[in-house]
């Protein structure tokens, strides 16, 4: 377990504008990425943490929001649906900004557990709004992509 350097916005921006590959093999090192993804979030207090912001490529993101620990490796969103009413987002990689972001209140998110197993599950609120972030870094979409009104 080690905490790894979050790379930031805007001098990382070429790293955290790619799109990440899909996990095939569920290994060892997968394991450490998972564990060191969840170190690094929480020293730096965040609700979650994709593997592109410590500089790996693959689709692998971690989410806290308070209540539980969730992993997912490939995850893909196949149905969302309402209007979450948590307005203010931020990022790791984007110190110091919080905008308002319109995203949808539950979410079906099929995605693999660290094994490799297939999951699928719904979720709601908080924790909806985070996976959508976490899956957008994925794609090397960022949240100040989706302001309505930039600055
Ligand atoms: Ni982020």
């Amino acid at each position: 377990m080690a905490i790894r350097n979050i790379i930031k916005y805007p001098e990382d921006e070429e790293t955290l504008r790619k799109v990440s590959k899909p996990v095939t093999v569920f290994d060892d090192r997968l394991v450490s990425l998972l564990e060191d993804l969840k170190d690094t979030m929480h020293h730096a207090k965040g609700a979650g943490l994709s593997a592109v912001q410590v500089g790996v490529l693959k689709r692998v993101c971690v989410v806290n929001t308070g209540k539980r620990h969730l992993e997912f490796i490939n995850p893909v969103i196949v149905k969302q649906c309402g209007k979450n009413k948590i307005k203010e987002e931020g990022c790791l990689s984007i110190p110091n900004v919080w905008e308002e972001v319109i995203r949808p209140n539950k979410v079906d998110v099929k995605f693999q557990d660290r094994f490799g197993n297939c999951c699928q599950e719904t979720f709601i609120g908080y924790e909806a709004k985070a996976i959508c972030h976490e899956c957008d870094h994925l794609d090397g979409i960022l949240f100040i992509d989706r302001v309505k009104n930039k600055k």
